[in-house]
């Protein structure tokens, strides 16, 4: 056992470009202080210290590449652990843990670490890796992996809570895991009107439990099994069950729901959720007060939220929180309740120890080893009791073989004492008939391998699940990409049409202009010939006037000259 605190992170949203571009400045930034990593309020000096203080452009890897390794090394030798986002909406919660295609987030670079890690050590170990995905909505909780169904949470034994009858698939490699995300994600939106709404007022917990057996460790145990049992009598040694055979783990990664106060704008049923999720978030500020000052009651009982977290929360596992920030002024009111939230959790201790598993059937690998042992021995049995009827088919055979040596011998009879023999052979053979039949009958209903078939039968399913889903998803795409293309052929001919109808117009326009201009030329040549017939006019009366002007000077010379002869 060892105890550690909760590690507080915080991650400041950049600020949008159109922001930085106006000359707006981030409201927070980054500093240090000797070796501690502070977030200080733009033009203070004071700021508040914190395990990592990312900012800016910084990427989901690089915060993996400070975070992750330790988280995945932990549950690899057994440490139950949990990150948790806490922030406002909008803040990048969502972002850091699922992230984007170019960008994928902690859930996606720490699954693929673990794996890369059970691929080394494949030799000489065994993994098993479940998810588990529940959703906390308007306080019930809901199985992500199965249909969106309501579960119960219900109190274990060992004082932890449970979300009763969730759905554990099995994976085996990282694409297995990014399919069960990724029916997670979808049966969360199934139903919902407005996702971005719907996202900001629920919490999810996606789960990763691995656990693992070491070969060499085994083989040892069965060893120190053998010579214990020699030296107790066929007696079990209870120390023998504390040997690091079995280890478990389970990484929980919750994404929290907005933690900004909504306030009475929203109608009934926002209402509703509202007083929900502050019901659970101030459950969860509560139980962080109660462990902060180390206080004996820890109100855990309060909501879903914090009794599926108990366990993170001040118990076994070694907690992450990531605060997220926005870094615009509207938010630093918003921002500052974030801060104060995650000094308060800084004071959180975990007890953390090593999970090596016992005799318990909550572990699956021994589980499911018992229950092949079982059957393996059920099977030699019934193979031995099969020899021995061969055996005693053998024997009937000879002695029957000897009866009728004796029926035909000259004596002419069979003695009593050997028929005496024979019969009590005969029922002893009966009884061991049916003792067969009955251990083969118990044998075949429990298939040899009944554990692993289940196992690969559900990890087969879940695959093909998943293709026919890949391939739903593909047709879909297409179905849309053909539509679209339809769609843009008949908006390119339309604006075809549309084009041709314009020309048509001009054409009419143009049409119109010329018969005007024909109509005016017409005018003018009419105007134009009428003047042309003015004009003849006045020049055939000019000549006329002119002719007899002519004719008349003519007339005065000859009289003129008449009149001097
Ligand atoms: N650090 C970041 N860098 C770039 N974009 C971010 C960052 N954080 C958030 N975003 C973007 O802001 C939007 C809201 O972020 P989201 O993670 O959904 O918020 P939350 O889950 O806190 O409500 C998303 O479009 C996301 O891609
Ligand atoms: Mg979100």
């Amino acid at each position: 056992m060892k105890t550690s605190n909760v590690r507080v992170s915080a991650r400041i949203r950049p600020l949008p470009a159109s922001g930085s571009s106006h000359g707006q400045k981030p409201s927070f930034g980054a500093s240090t202080l000797g070796s501690q990593k502070i977030i200080v309020e733009t033009g203070k000096t004071k700021g508040v210290g914190f395990h990592e203080v990312f900012e800016g452009k910084c990427s989901n890897r690089d915060i993996f590449d400070s975070l992750g390794n330790r988280i995945v090394s932990g549950i690899m030798d057994g440490f139950n652990a949990t990150v948790f986002m806490y922030g406002q909406t909008g803040s990048g919660k969502t972002h850091t843990m699922i992230g984007t295609k170019d960008d994928p987030g902690l859930v996606q670079l720490v699954s693929n670490s673990i794996f890369d890690r059970i691929e080394k050590d494949s030799e000489s170990k065994n993994f098993l890796v479940r998810c588990t995905y529940v959703e906390i909505y308007n306080e019930n909780v809901y199985d992500l992996l199965n249909k969106r169904a309501k579960l119960e949470i219900k109190l274990e034994k060992n004082d932890s809570f449970v979300a009763e009858g969730n759905k554990e698939i099995f994976v085996k490699t990282f694409d297995d895991l990014n399919r069960v995300l990724k029916l997670g994600a979808r049966t969360k939106t199934m139903g919902v009107s407005n996702v971005n709404e719907h996202s900001s007022r629920s919490h999810t917990i996606f789960s990763i439990i691995v656990e693992s057996q070491d070969n060499a460790a085994v083989e040892s145990l069965a060893e120190e099994e053998e010579n214990a049992k020699l030296k107790e009598g066929g007696k079990d040694d209870p120390a023998l069950e504390e040997q690091k055979i079995f280890r478990v783990a389970t990484l929980n990664l919750v994404d929290l729901a907005g933690s900004e106060s909504f306030t009475t704008k929203f109608g009934h049923t926002q209402q509703q959720e509202t007083k929900s999720i502050n019901k659970s978030l101030s459950a969860l500020k509560s139980v962080v007060i109660a462990l902060s000052k180390s206080e004996k009651h820890v109100p855990y009982r309060n909501s879903c939220l914090t009794k599926l977290l108990k366990r993170s929360l001040g118990g076994n596992a070694e907690t992450d929180i990531i605060i997220t920030l926005h870094a615009g002024a509207e938010y630093l009111k918003e921002s500052k309740y974030t801060i104060d939230f995650g000094s308060l959790a800084k004071k959180v201790v975990c007890a953390v120890k090593e999970n090596v598993a016992s005799n318990s059937d909550k572990v699956l690998i021994r589980k499911y080893k018992a229950e092949l042992e079982k059957i393996s021995e059920k099977l030699r049995k019934a193979e031995a009791l099969a020899k021995e009827k061969q055996k005693a088919d053998e024997e009937l055979r000879e002695l029957a073989q000897m009866q009728r040596n004796m029926i035909g011998s000259p004596r002419g009879g069979v003695d009593e004492e050997s028929m005496g023999r024979i019969l009590k052979l005969e029922n002893l053979l009966e009884e061991e008939k049916m003792g067969r039949m009955q251990a083969l009958n118990s044998a075949s209903s429990r298939d040899a391998f009944v554990a692993q078939t289940i196992l690969k039968n559900e990890m087969e399913m879940e695959k093909r699940l998943a293709d026919m889903r890949l391939i739903m998803e593909h047709e879909r795409e297409q179905l849309i990409a053909q539509q679209t293309r339809e769609n843009s052929t008949v908006r390119s001919e339309l604006r075809e049409v549309m084009l041709q109808r314009r020309e048509i117009d001009q054409l009419k326009n143009s049409l119109q202009e010329e018969r005007e201009q024909k109509r005016l030329l017409q005018q003018a040549l009419e105007n134009a010939e009428n003047t042309i017939m003015d004009l003849t006019l006045q020049m055939s009366s000019v000549n006329s006037q002119m002719f007899f002007q002519k004719s008349g000077n003519a007339q005065q010379t000859s009289d003129a000259g008449k009149s001097t002869a």
